[in-house]
């Protein structure tokens, strides 16, 4: 590959939003560059998702569907992202999920699509692929982009940083300009060179931030890498102290990052203290195990510190409608493994990392109110989720931002910005390249996600947020120092990008003394530092 690439739109991951940005973009007529830093394309949070997305349900109606968000997300959400989603979302699954791309929904014996049911949900109308929903959309997004004519995709790329019009140091001019996105400086690790990939318009599709704490449902690649460019470059992050805690992990030394299923609570499994008692019936009497995800996540959380328990229970043993190992094969196979067999045994689970309600500010286009930048999905925040995500709106909202955001990008005419393309500088790699330790980089990442555990997880204080910033910020001015001096390779960008993102989100839960949704500062009285 030459050091200098062009196309009409860069997409920077390769998730559920990326992808459907990509080939929206790419449909549009639009060439497309769309890369990732995994060498599978299909390793992404989205890969992971297993409960489902919301969709055309039969007991439904936008207005259902919009009280149900603003509910769980304890009202601030931004009404208008909510209405939309709510009233365009369920159709664009259809037409573009089904229709386009060929995903294939788990279906009733009449063919309809049968609905599951997950937590703060009033009616079933969830579309799912058995436990494997994530893998199901994965699959069909990806053959898609794939086979697209006008998609170029490169896997194994990481991006180090969006080129500007506003950032050449020894251009004065530079200040008196309007900061335009241009592009992104690219690494490709294999032949150790700095791809410039010009375009005029960035898509930031990286996804999250779960790879900052210790627990977390997520992959490791999910380092908050976009919100990390795009702060740099200038643009704002919001709600960044709403981080969403799963409150079901599965909780075995043999097993990372592995999720349980909210559908399964859905589907009726109850979860059990560690006298095998349930015990969501004494923190939300009316929903019970189905309260919104935050309520159970501290309700698991205060459970597991009064009896001393590493863990708690789920109990599936109880759901009759469905034979387990067919509704649930990924999570019958995953604990069978670890001999639990989940038709007759409790399954261990702890709460653990999930889903950035906070992202990258954009409007309801996907704009990030710089010039020729757009986030999606969930590097993104338009308001949607406001203090708490509901379940199984993530992939929607990657479906409905990303296409929107392509939408976007075909209706405009940026070819105004090829000149200034023409005045960027090929990426300058230090004089002096100091050698590689994976041990320092390991034990910082460690250290990030011990201080993100511990002082920025599920329940907060001001003590304890203002330990993390202290902290978090020497580590920055560390790393920094040493990403400048060294030959840059994934392992430094990333923990470059997950030390910023952290400072972004602790910044944010400090500046925000009001307990609500995933952001818990407990009264004085029920703190326990
Ligand atoms: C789950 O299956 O419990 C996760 C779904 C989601 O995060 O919305």
């Amino acid at each position: 590959m030459e050091l200098r690439n062009y196309s009409d739109v860069l997409v920077i991951g390769t998730g559920v939003a990326g992808l459907c940005a990509a080939i929206e973009a790419a449909d549009n007529g639009l060439k497309v560059s769309l890369i990732t830093k995994n060498s599978d394309p299909a390793e992404s949070n989205t890969l992971y998702a297993q409960g489902g997305i919301v969709g055309p349900g039969y007991d439904d109606s936008p207005d259902l569907i919009f009280q149900d968000i603003l509910k769980a997300g304890s009202y601030i959400n931004n009404r208008d992202a909510v209405r939309l989603v709510a009233e365009e979302g369920p159709a664009m699954v259809e037409q573009f999920l089904v229709d386009r791309v060929n995903v294939r929904f788990s279906r009733d014996e009449k063919g309809g699509y049968e609905l599951t049911r997950e937590a703060a949900h009033s009616v079933r109308r969830i579309l799912h692929s058995r436990d494997k929903t994530g893998f199901a959309l994965s699959k069909g997004l990806l053959s898609t982009a794939l086979e697209h004519e006008n998609i170029s995709f490169h896997s194994s790329l990481m991006a180090l940083d969006l080129i500007s019009n506003c950032h050449h140091s020894s251009d004065h001019q530079q200040k008196y300009r309007k900061n335009s996105i241009l592009g992104a400086y690219v690494l490709d690790e294999e032949k150790r060179k700095v791809i410039s990939f010009f375009a005029p318009s960035v898509i930031i599709a990286t996804g999250g931030v779960g790879a900052l704490y210790e627990h977390t449902s997520n992959p490791s690649c999910a380092t908050g890498d976009g919100i990390a460019m795009a702060y740099r470059a200038g643009a704002s992050v919001i709600n960044s102290e709403y981080i969403q805690f799963h409150p079901t992990t599965l909780y075995h030394r043999d097993s990372e990052n592995f999720l349980i299923s909210e559908s399964l609570r859905g589907e009726g499994a109850v979860l059990l203290n560690r006298y095998r008692q349930p015990f969501m019936n004494r923190y939300n009497k009316e929903l019970k195990d189905l309260a919104p995800r935050d309520e159970v996540s501290r309700a698991i959380y205060n459970e597991m510190e009064e009896t001393g328990s590493d863990c708690v229970y789920l109990d599936a043993r109880e759901i009759k409608e469905h034979k387990l190992d067919e509704r649930f094969p990924q999570i019958f196979d995953t604990c069978r493994k670890l001999d639990i067999d989940i038709r007759e045994d409790l399954i261990p689970v702890v709460p653990a990392a999930h889903y950035f309600c906070g992202g990258i500010k954009t409007d309801l286009d996907g704009s990030a109110g710089i010039d020729g930048l757009y986030a999606v999905g969930e590097s993104a925040c338009t308001g949607l989720h406001g203090a708490n995500r509901l379940a199984s709106i993530s992939l929607l909202e990657g479906v409905v931002f990303g296409l929107r955001a392509a939408r976007h990008i075909a209706a405009q005419d940026r070819r105004n910005v090829a000149s200034l393309i023409e005045t960027i500088p090929d990426w300058v790699y230090p004089r002096k390249e100091e050698s590689f330790d994976s041990i320092l980089i390991d034990s910082d990442m460690e250290t990030i996600r011990t201080v993100m555990w511990n002082y920025v997880g599920i329940r907060r204080s001001k003590k304890r947020l203002e330990r993390a910033l202290a902290d978090l910020n020497y580590l920055r001015h560390r790393v920094e120092k040493f990403y400048k001096q060294s030959y840059v390779t994934r392992e430094i960008v990333e923990l470059r990008n997950a030390v910023e993102t952290a400072i972004i989100i602790t910044r944010g839960a400090l500046s925000n003394p009001k307990s609500l949704g995933c952001h818990y500062i407990p009264d004085k009285g029920e703190s326990r530092e």
